[in-house]
């Protein structure tokens, strides 16, 4: 192509060479042409103005001298397009940005390989189309989504501040009133028993916002709670009565379908907690009032909650687990749920997806593989 090309036209006669410089000059672009030794031997106005200097200190000058007089990666880059042109015929979008008197311009170029009549040396015929203001909407677009993607972010950061500070200032008010009191108390004569009870109530609401605190942190990447070989049900089993009662307070009721002889996982007790707690509470607040909770021993072990909810829409489906992606927002959702629940899933070796339940509701099926434990070909042996 580069070299044969035909060129089409109406009629049979060439047209005379005035007509071909007419059409240089009436191109937007910039056109050069340089020869073997790299001399631009030819160029229109537009590529005049793209270099910013008059054609007469353009013609006859060395393509490479200008391209070092410019300042940014044009030499590079036109030494580039020079190889490529010359061995492949030609080349394409090569991009240049030269700055010149403090503007900056941003140039494709193309470029095809230009043979004599004679065959013998080999020049280079190269457009330049300017392309800064392009350049220019794309940076402000991208800078336009970079602010609208942190507005999105701080937003969901001060909905996560605000529920976290909702979190802890139940417990803490609990331990303040029970300090108070034990310290009320304290030289009355049934004030040793009754100040107990107080301590109790205050540790138990000090190790809450530990929790709290701690599921925060496994938002962070990297932080990993303790992991130990133990039986899913028992984990559940323990994390159930807040859930029942939050799921109650709400109109719905939880069922538990735990199945027997579950093989161990290697787990964190708080995480589960945390993931099951989740799942309920999407449960619930999609306006679900049945949810049941499903264990099952596979190849892998399967925890399953379904709900007979409204389900999730498939065109979202694969958004769900994104941080931040949420559809109640307006009522408090910081899309965090299902992100948490996600890594705590995968930090378990374990795969997680969603799936309509046969009523319709919304179903998530968590799958841990069995634990490997110390010691089990041993015991088999004996
Ligand atoms: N059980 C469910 N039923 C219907 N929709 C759900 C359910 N669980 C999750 N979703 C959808 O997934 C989104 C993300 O959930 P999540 O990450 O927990 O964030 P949040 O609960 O803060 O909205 C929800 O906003 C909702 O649209
Ligand atoms: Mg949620």
């Amino acid at each position: 192509m580069a070299d044969g090309g035909a060129v089409h036209q109406i009629g049979s006669a060439p047209p005379p060479a005035k007509f071909f410089e007419g059409l240089l000059r009436a191109s937007p672009d910039g056109i050069a042409v340089t020869d073997a030794a790299q001399t631009i031997v030819l160029v229109n106005e537009a590529f005049c103005e793209l270099l910013f200097a008059p054609w007469r200190e353009v013609v006859e000058t060395s393509a490479l001298v200008w391209m070092q007089q410019l300042a940014g990666d044009a030499p590079q880059r036109w030494a580039e397009l020079e190889r490529e042109a010359r061995l492949k015929g030609t080349c394409r979008g090569v991009e240049l940005r030269i700055t010149k008197n403090g503007e900056t311009r941003y140039l494709a170029v193309n470029a095809s390989r230009l043979r004599t009549p004679a065959e013998a040396e080999t020049g280079m015929l190269s457009i330049w189309r300017d392309v800064t203001d392009q350049i220019a909407a794309e940076k402000a677009l991208l800078a336009s989504q970079t602010r609208l993607w942190r507005a999105e972010r701080l937003a969901s950061v001060a909905t996560l501040a605000g529920g976290i500070a909702h979190e802890i200032n139940n417990p803490a008010g609990s331990i303040l009133a029970a300090a108070e009191f034990a310290q009320l108390v304290k030289d009355e004569p049934e004030g040793p028993q009754q100040a107990e009870t107080a301590f109790k109530t205050i540790i138990e609401e000090a190790h809450r916002c530990g929790r709290i605190v701690k599921s925060v942190l496994a938002l962070t990447p990297g932080w990993q709670s303790d992991r130990a070989i133990g039986d899913l049900n028992n984990v559940l089993r323990d994390s159930c009565d807040l859930l029942i009662e939050h799921a109650n307070e709400r109109g719905a009721r939880i069922e538990w379908d735990l199945g027997t002889d579950l093989p161990a996982i290697l787990l964190s007790p708080q995480e589960i907690e945390q993931l099951l707690s989740n799942l309920v509470r999407n449960s619930v607040e999609s306006g679900a009032d049945r949810i049941v909770v499903i264990t099952r021993a596979h190849q892998t072990v399967r925890l399953t909650v379904e709900d007979n909810g409204p389900g999730i829409p498939a065109e979202i489906r694969e958004r769900i687990f994104d941080p931040f992606f949420t559809t109640r927002r307006q009522r408090g959702g910081t899309g965090l749920g299902l992100s948490l629940v996600w890594g705590i899933v995968l930090d378990h070796g374990g795969t997680l997806h969603v799936e309509s339940a046969s009523g319709g509701g919304a179903r998530l099926v968590a799958e841990f593989p069995r634990a490997v434990l110390p010691g089990s070909a041993t015991r088999e042996g004996a």
